[in-house]
């Protein structure tokens, strides 16, 4: 039987070894965001057809009556690029994170939802 002093020290030992290995670790792997962010996602090449495909059935302008609008609420707007510039972090949220947008069909595909998210982290670029 080692005894507590020895214990003690093995104890450091195996300490001193796992922090050592965690450090070499880390140093291997510094960047855990990918390299170089893709921002050539923009409202002309994405953006517009995208909401005109999946959101602007309810989300229009030119709809004014609650039920015509299958109640999207008034002020969510994206047939132009402010009313989503507005709405940017609720978006991403709803098409991103939760999925709860577009209601109905047809629903974008979990590639489409990524690039709402790039291009929303891209700052919306137009
Ligand atoms: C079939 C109709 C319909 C479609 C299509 C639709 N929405 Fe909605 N949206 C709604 C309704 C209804 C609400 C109200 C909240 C709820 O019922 O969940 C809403 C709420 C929202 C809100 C919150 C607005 C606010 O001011 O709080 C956002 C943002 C949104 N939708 C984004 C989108 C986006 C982006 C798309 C397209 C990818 C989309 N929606 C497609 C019906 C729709």
């Amino acid at each position: 039987m080692p005894d507590r002093r020895s214990l003690a020290i093995l104890t450091l030992v195996v300490a001193a070894a796992l922090a050592a290995g965690i450090t070499v670790h880390s140093q291997e792997a510094p960047a855990a965001e990918p390299a170089q962010k893709d921002c050539s996602l923009n409202y002309s090449n994405f953006g517009k057809a995208f909401v005109e495909k999946y959101c602007l059935r309810c989300h229009t302008a030119q709809k004014h009556n609650f039920f015509t609008r299958r109640g999207a609420p008034k002020g969510a707007d994206f047939d132009a690029y402010a009313g989503i510039k507005d709405k940017a972090e609720k978006i991403k949220k709803l098409v991103v994170a939760t999925h709860k947008m577009p209601k109905g069909k047809p629903k974008p595909d979990a590639d489409e939802r990524r690039q709402v998210g790039a291009w929303i982290d891209c700052g919306l670029p137009e």
